[in-house]
């Protein structure tokens, strides 16, 4: 499919065929495509828990106060930031990359990010929504549909996932087979409203 036709035939869909289920050949395929998302430094900071199982995306939607999307829907995908992926193992982040380039972007990661915790969040934040976007442009590819997800209780889906304290749950966003469009559009903002040219 075509990128702008992918971007604008993207909805947040609420009904999903419950029947449709994903090899794991096409999750893996999503999934090696949605870890080409970009992130600072290439730090790669995001970590994905992809639940197919039905008990778990049960619970899931329990977690996500009764919504019915993560039940229904092919799979489940949480998008967390591992907080602590600065400062872990940096070199591999550049290992095709000469020596000299893997230790300035150590140094770099660690002047950045040692004493600034809000960093370190807001890069997970980032990245995470970068990631999101992929998986819902891939779905669209796949003659899939998608709703990314934050309506959920923190606490209850960080057990389901059995979540380390080290990471931080970010969203979700639940694939699958749409068996019902999503409502019209909102309302969407006059791009003179939202976009400026050179300055605000
Ligand atoms: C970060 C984020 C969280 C969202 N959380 C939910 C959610 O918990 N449940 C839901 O049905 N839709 C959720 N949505 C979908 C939005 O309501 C939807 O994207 C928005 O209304 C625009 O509609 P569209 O995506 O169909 O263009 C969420 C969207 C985003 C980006």
């Amino acid at each position: 499919m075509d990128v702008f036709e992918a971007i604008s035939t993207r909805r947040a869909v609420k009904k999903f065929d419950p029947n449709h289920n994903l090899s794991s050949d096409e999750i893996k395929n999503l999934m090696e495509h949605v870890i080409l998302s970009p992130t600072s430094y290439n730090q790669q900071n995001w970590r994905f828990v992809y639940v197919t199982d039905q008990d778990v995306k049960d619970k899931i939607s329990v977690a996500a106060r009764g919504q019915a999307q993560p039940k229904d829907g092919s799979v489940v995908i949480v998008l967390c930031g591992d907080l602590t992926a600065w400062k872990t193992d940096t070199l591999r982040y550049w290992k095709n990359h000469p020596k000299e380039k893997q230790d300035i972007v150590k140094a770099a990661l660690e002047r950045k990010y040692t004493t600034d915790p809000k960093a370190i969040r807001d890069e997970a934040i980032r990245s995470c929504g970068m990631a999101a976007q992929t998986i819902m442009l891939a779905a669209r590819d796949m003659g899939l549909d998608s709703c990314p997800m934050v309506g959920f209780d923190y606490d209850k889906l960080a057990k389901i996932i059995n979540l380390p304290e080290t990471h931080l749950i970010v969203m979700m966003v639940v694939v699958g087979k749409k068996i019902e469009d999503a409502p019209p559009r909102g309302g969407q903002l006059p791009l003179s409203d939202v976009a400026f040219e050179n300055s605000f």
